[in-house]
């Protein structure tokens, strides 16, 4: 049951009645608040239910075919909501930003004014431009985005990749959201299997090679001293021979012995130099490189402190261990200092996030670590919940998936390059198929690398992070159906039409009269646009990008029919202009969109 035609004439009337509505008063910034402000307001008004429990109870469409917005009547408690839909749908006065209402059932669906919608959403994408979707909150907060912590001299393997781009967008959405954000790499840099590494570089070390390509070359020592150090443990020479140099190393280096520290320093730094040329490729920069190494032993000691003082470690064959069952079952034991007086990759953690909250003073962190380490990292937040630490509420673990069956073409070990590198050279294999194209192209090789990395970023975003999935190649960079290469298809596509269409200014665009315009399709595609800013808050609510994706190829399926039917090229001005604001705005969208979830949009393909 919908009332328009009867809205128009009550609109008529409302204009001059003492019912005021959209004055946005408060904070009703995007088209879709307004709405939200005008329906309460209505709706309050001929029911008496207070504005802000109509406010709250609005929901957002995922399926236009239901209006812009829907208020389920059981959230406000009204006794037999559905007669008292059908009732409200006659009796509402469309008002500033609201259209039309439906009642389906028990709820009642809304659609905004064509004229606000067309008029207030486009020309405020094309002035906000890039900070359309984002949020000023009045007090900035600060998160800490720890992700991608790949391994020194082991492979970076799936679940880095995944942590890396999952973290990256995180990171960016918070930004949008307003957040003050540190972006933290906690580097797996500490361990004996260093010591290892630095036997096996007195052996087999390069100083060319570990220049040139430190994380490989590392990776490739510390392979073949393996190989040695098992040979050696099969004739049961371990204790004397390369063990025992390892295990001393590694003792020298927990010491802070001078030359150990220098050397593991070296393969340190050089394989952090290597990882920010890469991190780069894919536009991501990180605030701070810390790693398990630089936890400071200060903090450890005081976190094992703590333990003492609030009782509950026991010894156990000289280990220091903490019964988590006594807390939750399924948490099990945990070892927090070894025999030997080493510390742990959790005691680490510990005294990590203990460093953390006092340096940089964090409302909110967030650790973005595959599902394996689940159990993991609920027995950390646990212990730093019993050290009665109250930020401890203030943790976060994002999690996700496994990844099967993603090798190169080779089939041997993966290095982030060489995943970016294969996903280019397929890349630019199809751009040379249009040789027209290409030739317009000024860096094929850039916009190459730029159109793989986003088949593998969308690929990994499409479903919800907790799914795993399979590694596919030529699914992933296929320019058909819904892929990253589609997206920026979708984006450089409309740049030409920009391209195109110069001789129209932003000014013309920005002032477009939009009264003429009637084509549904393009209408369509602007109450998408409006929905973008409750996309990011939804995405921010369940720190899911594939809600940001999902919408993304909406979008892009509505700008392809459009295309297909409402043309540009051979229109006078006043047809011409307002259709292209719609498309400039669009490519707006898209162009945010995109870069948050960590694709550089590309011009030209
Ligand atoms: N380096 C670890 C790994 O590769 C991930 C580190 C996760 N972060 C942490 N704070 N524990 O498994």
């Amino acid at each position: 049951f919908c009332s328009k035609t009867n809205m128009e004439q009550k609109r008529y009337s409302s204009e001059t009645s003492n019912v005021k509505c959209n004055e946005q008063s408060e904070r009703a910034i995007y088209p879709l608040d307004a709405l939200r402000q005008d329906i309460s307001k209505v709706l309050s008004n001929i029911s008496g239910i207070d504005h802000s429990l109509i406010l709250n109870a609005l929901e957002s469409t995922n399926n236009m075919n239901k209006g812009d917005l829907i208020l389920p009547l059981p959230k406000i408690d009204v006794a037999d909501p559905v007669a008292v839909a059908k009732r409200w749908a006659t009796e509402l006065i469309a008002c500033g930003s609201l259209g039309e209402v439906c009642a389906r059932g028990p709820f009642l669906q809304f659609s905004f004014d064509q004229k606000y919608l067309l008029q207030s959403t486009v020309p405020s994408i094309l002035l906000q431009k890039r900070k359309y979707g984002q949020e000023r909150p009045r007090y900035q907060k600060k998160v800490v985005v720890e992700f991608s912590s790949p391994n020194i001299a082991k492979p970076f393997h799936a679940g880095h990749l995944r942590s890396t781009i999952i973290g990256g967008f995180l990171s960016n959405l918070y930004e949008a959201m307003g957040w003050s954000v540190t972006r933290i790499n906690y580097l797996g840099d500490w361990g004996r299997q260093f010591g290892l590494l630095a036997v096996g570089f007195e052996r087999y070390g390069n100083e060319k090679q570990l220049q040139k390509q430190p994380i490989q070359h590392l990776f490739e020592v510390y392979v073949k001293i393996n190989k040695d150090l098992a040979k050696e443990e099969n004739n049961g020479t371990s204790q004397s021979g390369i063990g025992g140099e390892a295990r001393n190393f590694f003792k020298k280096l927990e010491n802070g012995d001078e030359d150990a520290t220098s050397t593991w320093n070296r393969f340190r730094s050089l394989s952090i130099h290597h990882y920010v040329q890469t991190y780069s490729r894919l536009n991501i920069n990180f605030d701070i490189f810390s790693g398990e190494s630089q936890v400071p032993k200060k903090s450890m000691d005081e976190a094992l402190n703590i333990f003492y003082r609030n009782n509950f470690v026991e010894e156990k064959d000289g280990a220091l261990v903490i019964d988590l069952t006594q807390w939750s079952k399924s948490l099990g034991k945990v070892v927090v200092r070894k025999s030997d007086g080493t510390t742990l990759y959790l005691t680490r953690d510990v005294g990590a996030a203990m460093e953390r909250k006092k340096n940089l003073k964090f409302d909110e962190m967030v650790y973005v670590i595959s599902s394996q380490q689940d159990l993991y990292m609920s027995q950390l937040f646990m212990i730093l919940q019993k050290m009665n630490f109250e930020w401890a509420k203030d943790l976060k673990h994002v999690n996700f998936g496994m990844v099967q069956g993603m090798s190169t073409r080779k089939g041997n070990v993966v290095f982030l390059d060489t995943i970016l590198d294969e996903a280019r050279d397929k890349a630019l294999q199809i751009m040379k198929n249009n040789k027209m194209k290409i030739s317009q192209v000024n860096d094929p090789q850039r916009v190459a690398d730029l159109i793989g990395i986003s088949a593998i970023i969308i690929q990994d975003m499409k479903s919800k992070r907790i799914n795993n999935y399979e590694f596919n190649w030529s699914r992933m960079l296929s320019f058909e159906g819904d892929t990253g290469p589609y997206l920026q298809y979708t984006h450089s596509r409309l740049r030409s039409l920009e391209r195109s269409s110069s001789n129209f200014t932003t000014d013309m665009l920005v002032h477009a009269d939009f009264s003429k315009l009637n084509e549904p399709p393009l209408v369509e595609l602007v109450r998408l646009l409006a929905q973008y800013p409750d996309i990011l808050r939804r995405a921010f609510k369940t720190q899911e990008p594939a809600t940001i994706v999902t919408y993304l190829f909406k979008l892009c399926h509505q700008i392809s029919s459009c295309y297909k039917k409402v043309w540009i090229a051979g229109k006078t001005s006043d047809i011409a202009i307002p259709r292209l604001a719609i498309y400039s705005a669009s490519r707006q969208v898209l162009h945010n969109a995109m870069t948050l979830l960590g694709l550089i949009p590309v011009d030209r393909m």
